[in-house]
């Protein structure tokens, strides 16, 4: 147990898409278990916790832990190749690479991609690993020693997948099962599992009945990829001549549910928006991976406006960073470019809207909106100490005499993992700038 302590420093704080709050010297308390106590103007949080250990911040930012929602572990020695669609990329860069992760070689990899990730800011993210069951054991237990929160789950395939990677329908899902059983609910709720069928195309539908019995069973998530490629859609309808929709392939077979989480859904009709909206479904929207593949522009407005949770992902390794900073100038960005297209439902995407999207936002598409994504009393404290004065191209300018506007703005448009100074998640350090060199990146 930690002793109680008090965090002084600028909170910036999202409330809502359009909504965040601001505290110039803010307090946050926190308790020997990491959850929160008390946030608000420092003197008076200060007051109600005298004994707390204070911790001074006050030249710094503290913000909520960022939250990925969507990116492929395995994938990461693969990033920044460019060139191909999808599927070529799929056969080409990605299925070779996620053959390559051995337990071995997932041992390496592992510590440099949690590290990375709590580099850049986030404290949760949502994993796919390969279709091996051992190494996907070896990521569960370094998520476990780095500290961060995460939800990971063993990719299946059952078909139409090279056959170094395909797996037979049981094996599949018993091997899924085993793993589920094995870290669901570990290191004190932090660790969690998504069953995780890639996407329709090589999944029979045997496999995606199979894992939403297993899903509802263990209480588990589910997690893959929909509508994301005009060539991948076509395949879609070859395979499945008999359903209308891709999104109707997932809800006839029992994927669509609260705890599923869909990547991508550039291509979804009002009805199966609508599906989706009702099902309560999740969606992750990755527009880096989306700019990078070249599969095109997700209507993120309109679906926001249908009420669905989203969040944003960085879809490494077609994202080619875990930055949640470039997530959210992409996501801004990918609405702009939306504005020129004839159909454009109108709209905005503010700095506030994607901050929103990069913490609260991700917090309610992985159903953890009660434990993470704001600093709020009661919440486990998942945060996040930044460095705004390396955004400023000007030496002498004092950054807490800019707004808070212009402040997010700066930070969304001009962030990167050099401004993330300390990553805590529960209320425990998890990585201090100070203590690793400029290549632990
Ligand atoms: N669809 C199926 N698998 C993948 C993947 O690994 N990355 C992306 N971006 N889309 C997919
Ligand atoms: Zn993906």
């Amino acid at each position: 147990m930690q002793p109680m302590r008090l965090f002084r420093g600028q909170i910036l704080n999202p409330e809502a898409e359009d909504r965040y709050s601001y505290h110039t010297d803010g307090g946050i308390v926190i308790d020997g278990s990491g959850v929160i106590l008390a946030v608000g103007d420092y003197h008076e949080v200060q007051q109600q916790y005298p004994s707390a250990d204070p911790v001074d911040c006050s030249d710094r930012l503290i913000l909520p832990g960022f939250i990925d929602t969507h990116t492929h572990l395995p994938q990461y020695r693969a990033v920044a190749r460019y060139g191909n669609e999808l599927l070529e990329w799929l056969e080409r860069d990605i299925f070779p690479t996620e053959r390559e992760f051995t337990p071995e070689t997932a041992d390496t990899l592992c510590p440099i991609f949690f590290r990375s990730l709590l580099a850049h800011g986030v404290t949760t993210a949502a994993i796919y690993c390969s279709v091996r069951k051992d190494s996907t054991h070896v990521a569960f237990q370094w998520a476990e020693q780095t500290g961060i929160r995460a939800i990971i789950g063993k990719v299946m395939m059952d078909r139409n997948a090279p056959d170094f990677l395909l797996e037979k329908t049981s094996d599949s899902l018993q091997a899924s099962e085993e793993v589920c059983r094995a870290w669901h609910g570990a290191a004190n709720g932090k660790l969690l599992y998504a069953f995780t069928p890639r996407f329709a195309p090589t999944c029979s539908r045997a496999l995606m009945r199979g894992v939403s019995d297993l899903a509802s069973q263990y209480g588990a998530y589910i997690q893959t990829h929909l509508a994301e490629n005009l060539a991948e859609l076509q395949w879609v309808r070859e395979l499945f001549p008999e359903t209308r929709s891709y999104t109707d392939v997932y809800f006839g077979t029992g994927l669509l549910g609260p705890k599923t989480l869909l990547a991508h859904a550039i291509y979804v009709s009002s009805d199966e928006r609508r599906l989706l909206a009702d099902t309560g479904s999740c969606l992750s929207h990755c527009p880096a991976s989306n700019l990078f593949l070249k599969s095109g522009l997700m209507p993120l407005r309109e679906l926001m406006d249908m009420g669905l949770r989203i969040g944003v992902g960085s879809d490494v390794a077609s994202g080619p960073t875990l930055s949640p900073f470039e997530a959210m100038r992409s996501a801004i960005y990918t609405h702009t470019a939306r504005r020129f297209l004839p159909d454009f439902g109108g709209g905005d995407i503010s700095p506030t809207t994607a901050f929103y999207l990069a913490t609260l936002g991700g917090a309610r598409a992985l159903r953890l909106d009660d434990k993470i994504g704001s600093l709020v009393c009661g919440k486990e404290a998942d945060f996040i100490i930044v460095n705004p004065q390396r955004l400023s191209p000007l030496p002498t300018e004092k950054w807490v005499e800019i707004s808070p506007d212009t402040l997010l703005s700066r930070l969304i448009f001009c962030g990167d993992d050099r401004i993330v100074e300390q990553t805590y998640v529960r209320g425990t350090l998890c990585y201090d700038r100070r203590s690793h060199d400029n290549n632990d990146r």
